[in-house]
């Protein structure tokens, strides 16, 4: 059975009172729309047609994904309308409608629906709701028989009472969709062509309307507003958290818990609160992060240790490597292994040594620093000369003493020295001694200034 996915996310979503498209308002720092995608992708369809019309532009440019075939429908006259744009694309046996604003839902429950459905039946994806207010009611006869879908602004007292809702959800033989869909008509109180009342004309042609049930409510929960938004995006985030914990990471706090993105775990680690990962994050055995940490790209070592209030972009830390509190690591920093980088230091692409120490408020940028260097406090790599970017390189066992300002491009050789409050721009060889800076004078007799009459 070969599947077209079609994906619903024409709609304005006024309630969302954003100047942003309903479907690019993002869980976990990505759009609804791209989790969708994202999802359905995991089955393999044909091609996935996305239905777009509120901002389809900005729709467009931001997901991606492939097999994606874009259909603008200009107006939105209702989600039989909407299928029926993108009806002249499709190749499949069967489409599968999903609805773009359920970020949550899982491959798992369309894979359950898909493998109840033949091209004789109807798959409908139903869920028992707590509050089934604004959804549609599935209406099943004595047997248990689904006959029909109706909308809460259409439905009788007696039918605003079945809990069992529709999630949008269906899966649709394409010839019943060439034959039925241009029979839709919009006599009802939305004035809208509802794809629901496909349900009983595919009865009429003798199809089976078979049901499967959705995982759980949050699954298929659509969002219209933020206040849903946020709700779903803490279910996301709870679901993270389990997860992370399930493979073997301590939270102090899986409610202060963020990742946007994947983040891997080995065993023993441990979060401490407001941990926020971004992009792909990978963390080794014994892992321990501080509080108010923040994370993008990152792939930290056994054993290695953050402490609070840390920011790591792009970088790589070794095992048993020491950073924080307050540091700064920028792109493509790599910290070797049991390396030490403390307070208000920032590094940018540099590979610091094996045991190599920044202990204090330093920036080292464009440099290639080997074994057992010691930084002192306040040393700064001149990287840049207004227009271009130059290399600091220091081999093993350097000393660099407190407030220097190395001028790059320079190089220190091993075992070198260079003295507190050195500005070096000259290269220094092997083992020897820099000193840059002025001789201190001590002068006698000196007399302290006085204060002058007004
Ligand atoms: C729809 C279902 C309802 C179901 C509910 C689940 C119909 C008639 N009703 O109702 O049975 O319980 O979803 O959330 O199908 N859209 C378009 N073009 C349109 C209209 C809608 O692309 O012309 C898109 C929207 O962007 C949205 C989705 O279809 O992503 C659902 O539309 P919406 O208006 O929210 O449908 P509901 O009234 O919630
Ligand atoms: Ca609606």
């Amino acid at each position: 059975m070969q599947v077209d996915i079609v994906v619903l996310a024409a709609g304005k979503g006024t309630r969302m009172r954003s100047q942003l498209p309903k479907v690019l308002h993002p869980i976990a720092g990505t759009p609804m729309l791209q989790h969708i995608v994202n999802t359905v992708a995991e089955l393999s369809p044909l091609a996935t047609h996305v239905v777009i019309g509120h901002g389809a532009e900005k729709v467009r440019e931001s997901v991606l994904g492939e097999h994606l075939s874009w259909v603008v429908q200009a107006e939105q006259l209702g989600t039989g309308h909407a299928v029926m744009q993108a009806l002249p694309n499709l190749r499949g046996d069967i489409a599968l409608v999903v609805l773009g604003d359920t970020p949550l839902l899982k491959a798992s429950s369309l894979k359950a629906l898909l493998d109840s459905v033949n091209t004789q039946s109807y798959g409908l994806l139903t869920v028992e709701s707590a509050d089934p207010t604004g959804l549609g009611r599935i209406v099943r006869d004595a047997n248990g028989n689904v006959q029909k879908i109706v909308e809460h602004k259409d439905a009788t007292p007696e039918q605003l009472a079945i809990t069992e809702t529709n999630t949008g959800i269906m899966a649709i033989p394409r010839q019943l969709l060439e034959k039925c869909l241009p029979m839709l008509s919009s006599n009802n109180a939305q004035g809208e062509y509802y794809l629901t009342d496909l349900i009983e004309l595919a009865i009429a042609e003798g199809l089976q309307i078979v049901s499967a049930k959705a995982g759980s409510e949050m699954e298929v929960q659509g969002v219209n507003n933020r206040v849903q938004l946020a709700t779903l995006e803490r279910e996301y985030q709870r679901q993270q958290a389990e997860a992370a914990m399930t493979a073997g990471a301590s939270l102090a706090d899986p409610q202060r818990f963020d990742v946007r993105g994947s983040l891997s775990v080995g065993n023993d680690v441990f979060i401490d609160i407001n941990a926020v990962f971004h992009g792909e994050c990978v963390l080794g055995d014994n892992v321990s992060i501080g509080p108010n940490c923040t994370f993008y790209n990152v792939v930290i070592g056994d054993g290695a240790e953050i402490l609070a209030n840390t920011v790591v972009e792009d970088a790589r830390i070794d095992a048993r490597a020491t950073v924080g509190p307050f540091a700064r690591i920028r792109p493509g920093t790599h910290l070797g292994e049991g390396s030490k980088v403390g307070n208000f230091v920032e590094t940018k692409k540099t590979l610091l040594g094996k045991g190599s120490k920044i202990n204090h408020l330093s920036y080292v940028g464009d440099a290639e620093v080997g074994d057992g260097v010691n930084i002192g406090a306040g040393t700064i790599t001149c990287n840049y000369d207004g227009v271009n970017k130059h290399k600091t390189v220091m081999g093993g066992g350097v000393f660099i003493g407190s407030n220097s300002t190395l001028v790059a491009p320079i190089d220190i050789a091993a075992g070198a020295f260079v003295a507190a409050g050195s500005t070096v721009t000259n290269n220094v060889s092997d083992n020897q001694l820099a000193v840059g800076r002025a001789r201190q004078r001590n002068i006698d007799g000196w007399n302290k200034p006085t204060k002058k009459d007004k």
